[in-house]
């Protein structure tokens, strides 16, 4: 029986917001300290991965992701001790750490941007994208941040603007400067050097714009609601030819190191652009984030099926798939979803090809919270309310006491824990049937199963609408998955599978042994595991 070569083949990654995670000092904002007290429950998961979100000093605009030095730690999270001590404990439990690399921009506070403004003769000017007004007057151009409103910025003290991809207060690097490139790859190097695993690249399609500064077309498919930013194609923003020569250089350093160390990139792009990034000879990203089970238009089987087969038919030779059900930017999986689509979604997540990543709290099915305006912490939500990240950022739910745990019961979280939500790891670690318990039975169940972590892809059509079925295979060993999307029961004969084969695990949690492939009964939101052959649960 084959196993992947690569732990990232196929490994779980487990995405943790750090400020919301664990609180260990009593701030009401998690910390590092936090997560190293919950290494064991990671263990007790068994996910192979986490990816921790931004830990490093920053003015906290865009909550991290707004850096003002790429290799320390924030006090509010810890210190660098802290940190090394996480790593220890995650690789003495196999767990792997990956960090968020954001090379496209940093804080406005950061010591390069600080000197990039304090005149144009600055020999940190260039570091920056800056411009003069357009002849008229006004911005250069018509670029739009993600967050809403212009790209430009305009700075009093040395009369230009300065250009950002989101906040105001997040400046674009220049890329196309060496001295930025050398300074931004030897923060590859220092995490590398101190023991990292691997990166999540933030915002990777923006690195590079058009030199020229040309205005981006209108897109005419925009309507009223959509995300300001998508008012225009964003061909002269987005995802240019440079950015693939940055890649394979970044490939190129991570591979310099022993252990597997690997690339993932984030990346919202077509597929057809997105595999690009894997690189012409698999020199590029590890794994480019594929965001299709976040961004399906319609959940249901025939959706699925499309989605599946298109995006495997799309990877190139020998890339390796990945799949991610939900992380800090989108609503949380259980709000999209409900309880019970969340199950069925994780047993998608978990028995696809590829390697899945999960975001802090789906495997309890949180859901989001409701945040009232005046409370709005997000500067995208604070400038496009109906796109506001804080419901899906809320404090991880450990136990039933106020404040879940997260944080003393007299200390006030950084954002508020809904009140309506009352999931949490305690109560769902002690009960067999529920979500948590799901999640790492077939967390467990893909590590013990060879089909499940490196087996092949056949998509199985049962002649009934509603159901999402395939087949891994692995040196013999078959497992079907079977998920029943549609309102009602079905019973169908896969006969031509076998005549039975055993229940590796239901959503539901209740039922196992052996089953008659000629009528077998798969319940409305009901995920099932079925062996073929060669193995028991
Ligand atoms: C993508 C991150 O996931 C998001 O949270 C952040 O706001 C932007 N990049 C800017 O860094």
């Amino acid at each position: 029986m084959s196993r992947p070569t690569f732990w990232w083949e196929s490994g779980v990654v487990y995405q943790i917001y750090p400020r919301s995670f664990m609180d260990a000092n009593g701030d009401g904002v998690g910390d590092l300290p936090g997560v190293v007290s919950k290494l064991d429950y990671l263990r007790w998961l068994r996910v192979d991965a986490v990816w921790l979100s931004p830990f490093y000093p920053s003015p906290m605009a865009d909550f991290g992701y707004d850096i003002a030095d790429h290799c320390g730690v924030d006090p509010l999270f810890g210190e660098l001790a802290d940190f090394d001590e996480l790593l220890e404990g995650a690789h003495r439990r196999e767990i792997r750490v990956i960090l968020d690399y954001v090379p496209n921009h940093t804080s406005d506070e950061h010591p390069w941007f600080v000197e990039a403004r304090s005149s144009r003769q600055s020999p940190k000017r260039a570091w920056y994208i800056w411009a003069d007004p357009a002849p008229g007057g006004g911005p250069p151009n018509n670029w739009e941040s993600i967050f809403g409103g212009g790209s430009w910025t305009w700075d009093e003290a040395t009369r230009q603007y300065y250009m950002h991809t989101f906040d105001t207060r997040q400046p674009d690097l220049n890329w196309r400067n060496p001295e930025v490139r050398e300074a931004m790859y030897g923060v590859l190097r220092f995490w590398l050097d101190r023991g990292v695993d691997g990166f999540r690249i933030d915002a990777l399609s923006s690195l590079f714009k058009d030199e020229g500064l040309r205005d981006n077309p209108p897109n005419p498919d925009w309507r009223a609601g959509d995300p300001a930013s998508q008012r225009q194609h964003r061909v002269y923003t987005d995802d240019q030819t440079e950015v693939l020569d940055v890649v394979r250089r970044m490939r190129s350093i991570a591979d310099e190191y022993e252990g597997d160390r690997v690339l993932i990139g984030e990346l919202y792009l077509p597929l057809g652009r997105l595999m690009r990034y894997y690189g012409t000879e698999l020199d590029g990203l590890h794994l480019p984030f594929n965001f299709g089970l976040v961004q399906i238009p319609e959940w249901s089987a025939g959706a699925l099926e499309s989605l599946v087969e298109e995006y495997e038919a799309a990877l190139p030779e020998g890339a390796s798939p990945n799949w991610v059900l939900g992380n800090h930017d989108n609503p949380r999986l259980a709000t999209r979803l409900g309880q019970a689509g969340t199950r069925v979604a994780q047993m998608l997540l978990l028995t696809l090809r590829g390697s899945p990543t999960c975001y802090y709290g789906d495997e309890i099915g949180m859901m989001d919270a409701e945040i009232p305006p005046e409370m709005t912490r997000d500067p995208q939500g604070i400038h496009t309310p109906e796109y506001n990240r804080d419901p899906a950022r809320t404090p991880m739910r450990w136990d039933d006491s106020p404040n879940a745990g997260f944080c003393p019961p007299d200390v006030e979280p950084w954002l508020p824990l809904p009140e309506s939500d009352s999931a949490n790891v305690r109560a769902q670690s002690q009960d067999p049937r529920s979500t948590l318990s799901l999640v790492r039975r077939l967390i467990h169940l893909r590590h013990q199963t060879p089909a499940l972590e490196a087996g092949s892809y056949h998509p199985l059509n049962v002649g009934a609408d509603g159901i999402f079925a395939y087949v891994r295979e692995c040196g013999g060993q078959r497992v079907l998955a079977i998920f029943n999307l549609g309102p009602e029961a079905a019973t169908l004969d896969l006969s031509r599978s076998g005549p039975s084969g055993e229940v590796l695990c239901s959503t539901h949690l209740d039922r196992d042994g052996e089953v008659g492939l000629n009528s077998l009964g798969v319940r409305p939101d009901e995920g099932l595991l079925v062996s073929l052959s060669g193995i028991s649960a």
